[in-house]
């Protein structure tokens, strides 16, 4: 498949959405889906690898989640363990840096220290940036963000007429990394979901019925096209963008 000629989004996000009705069709339970769904992830991450994305963040299990039946709840956290025994060292070896980002206290200690592990483990890493959101809510990362910025004035070294949108942004979970040019959410629905919502301030977004385990290479250049037709304006009209593109320097 040859990479794309435009610019790809710098960072993309993922709802991987669609596993257990993949499994439904299929006469099987719930989280045999959730499995293939991990094969999606390794697609896309080759995918992003080939085109040039630099940043990819998965949506793989909200603060919402745990009230899923034990039953799920408990085989999505076995699919992470495995996971994380199979992939890191192969992620490692194709310069993938992967954080988990979410409230990871939440999680069994052996759990959450195979993540650190793995963080710790591709920290080196720049070819791409996969961040894993786990226990995470949109909202929760802005209330802790907000809660730096409150300690920061607390603590004498921040001023309240100089917070400012940057002083927020500082304190979200992807603070260092490029904003977030492209949504895709997978499976037919069109919301959100408490997912990156400071992030999707002007991001793309790309909604598609393809189930989260049917989602392959083909399918995320298919989203990518259709990013690279979008005219971005960041709230200025066409011609002022069109000005922009052809003024040099
Ligand atoms: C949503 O589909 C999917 C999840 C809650 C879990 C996502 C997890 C994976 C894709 C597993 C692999 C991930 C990693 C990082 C190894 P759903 O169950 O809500 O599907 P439905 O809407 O059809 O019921």
């Amino acid at each position: 498949m040859p990479p794309q000629s435009a610019t790809p989004p710098r960072h993309i996000a993922i709802v991987m959405d669609g596993n257990g009705r993949w499994a439904k069709a299929r006469h099987r339970p719930r989280s045999f889906g959730h499995n293939a769904g991990r094969k999606a992830v390794r697609e896309v991450v080759e995918g992003c690898l080939r085109q040039g994305v630099r940043t990819l963040t998965l949506f793989a299990f909200s603060s919402e989640n745990w009230q899923r039946p034990q039953e799920e709840v408990g085989a999505l956290m076995e699919l992470f363990m495995r996971a994380l025994d199979k992939e890191v060292e192969e992620l490692h070896d194709q310069g993938v840096r992967l954080r988990f980002v979410g409230d990871l206290g939440a999680f069994d200690t052996p759990l959450h220290k195979r993540m650190l592990a793995a963080m710790t483990r591709t920290a080196g890493n720049d070819k791409l940036h996969l961040n894993i959101a786990v226990n995470y809510g949109g909202r929760w990362d802005i209330v802790q963000a907000a809660r730096k910025v409150a300690e920061a004035v607390v603590r004498g070294e921040l001023h309240i007429n100089d917070i400012h949108e940057q002083q927020l942004d500082q304190g979200m979970c992807l603070a260092e990394l490029p904003p977030l040019d492209l949504f895709i959410r997978t499976g037919g629905e069109s919301r959100v979901s408490n997912f990156l919502l400071w992030q999707l301030a002007y991001a793309e977004l790309y909604f598609t019925e393809t189930l989260w385990p049917d989602f392959d290479q083909a399918s995320l250049q298919h989203a990518i096209e259709d990013y690279a037709r979008r005219e971005r304006r960041y709230g200025r009209v066409s011609e002022q963008v069109n000005q922009t593109r052809s003024t040099p320097g």
